[in-house]
């Protein structure tokens, strides 16, 4: 029989129309089944989902600071020919020729090197093990590190990042009186930082570590590679033992959907994160396509160039609307300073009607400001126009 005829026959009861209410019991009313919600932890209970911000993919999404190029021809062919024997069995393999790749190409060893599914995994992996204290996170910072510590039961503390002239700044004075007083037990550093695209001088990164025995300093590196002008510090676990260096496929690289990213660190932090790793937790399919990609490093290099060309000439437009202003950035996307709140809410929506999503500032403090990941250069011509259309618009009324 085919099975196109095949039915199975449906089950009613099993299938409620409608769903379940909760009563305050956490029972669910109707069917009076327990929701065992008591056996979870309660830090989990209390936060909020990490809810990423997904836009339509009906439009052109530069709202998550995704890359806009094809993969280079090297993973296409990587992915062509796989051979499919290779996903029955827990590889090992290929996820150790890539952490030697990786390893050679920061300038550490094979025992620096921690990889994740997705540079976000590895932060996760490094919270799961600290023995507990305060986080010191910068004043303006993506809202996962406040959720991992929230789920950890580490208490936050901020140092500032301030407005300058043109661009935004970490403030060093901040830092130093930071970690003088909480004495925290990781403090991070965003570089190049997200959501500003600004940057902090080396020194400041090194001069941390080195002034704070006892916490651990995490630089995120997930946008290193946009910018001549930033220099990863990947290397300087070797001379820096309280030092770690997260870092990712997906934005230089624009593998996103692979999940592959990596920590560097000394060779003893190194140990005690693998220990808590999960097994097998490294895709084989990914480890093969980030091979292929370090593979490709001059077509990546060439991207990353076209990218800051483009970000000079969509930068150079919207200063060039009134009253609007592009924050210099060393990363693959732009901070765009509207007159006010209402003024980016409107410009946020004008944009979209011209088919291209952008992020709105509001959720990092910043309500006046979108933040525009850097998109092909026929997609900024079109996000520039729309904003000046926008503006000119409401300036005649
Ligand atoms: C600052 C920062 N770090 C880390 C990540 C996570 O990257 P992934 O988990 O894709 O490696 C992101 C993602 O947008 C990010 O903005």
């Amino acid at each position: 029989m085919s099975v196109l005829h095949h039915r199975r026959p449906v089950n009613k009861a099993s299938s409620p129309s409608r769903p379940l209410a909760t009563d305050d019991s956490g029972a669910a009313a109707s069917s009076r089944q327990p929701t065992h919600l008591g056996v979870i932890r309660e830090e989990i209970r209390k936060i909020e989902r990490y809810d990423p911000p997904f836009a339509d993919r009906t439009v052109i999404n530069l709202s998550l600071n995704e890359h806009y190029a094809l993969p280079s021809s090297q993973i296409q062919d990587a992915l062509y020919n796989l051979d499919p024997m290779r996903l029955v069995t827990y590889d090992t393999e290929v996820a150790e020729q890539l952490r030697a790749r990786i390893a050679a190409r920061e300038g550490v060893s094979i025992e620096n090197v921690v990889l994740c599914p997705g540079s976000s995994s590895g932060l996760q992996l490094l919270f799961s093990c600290l023995a507990g204290g305060p986080l010191l996170v910068p004043s303006i910072c993506w809202s996962y590190y406040l959720n991992l510590a929230r789920l950890h039961g580490l208490p936050v503390t901020h140092y500032d990042v301030r407005r300058g002239d043109g661009e935004f700044q970490v403030e060093a004075e901040s830092v130093a009186g930071a970690l003088e007083r909480e004495r925290p037990a990781l403090l991070l550093f965003i570089q190049p930082h997200m959501p500003t695209g600004a940057l902090s001088p080396v020194e400041l990164v090194l001069g941390a570590a080195e002034g704070a025995r006892g916490t651990l300093v995490l630089v995120d590196e997930a946008y290193h590679g946009f910018s001549p002008a930033a220099a990863s510090v990947a290397a300087r676990v070797l001379t820096h033992p309280n030092l770690l260096v997260s870092k990712t496929f997906s934005k230089y690289f624009g593998l996103a959907g692979i999940r592959m990213g990596y920590l560097v660190a000394s060779a003893p932090i190194a140990e005690q994160l693998h220990k808590a790793a999960s097994p097998f937790s490294v895709p084989f399919v990914s480890s093969l396509v980030a091979l292929a990609a370090l593979d490709s490093e001059p077509h990546y290099r060439a991207l990353a160039a076209e990218v800051m060309a483009v970000k000079g000439a969509f930068a150079r437009r919207i200063d060039a609307i009134p009253g609007l202003r592009a924050y210099r950035s060393h990363a693959n996307f732009l901070l765009v300073e509207l007159p006010d709140a209402e003024a980016a809410a409107r410009a946020e929506a004008d944009i979209r009607a011209a088919g291209v999503a952008v992020r709105s500032a509001r959720s990092y403090g910043l309500p006046s400001f979108l933040r525009i990941s850097l998109g092909a250069a026929e997609t900024m011509e079109r996000v520039a126009t729309a904003l000046e259309r926008s503006e000119a618009r409401h300036a005649a009324r």
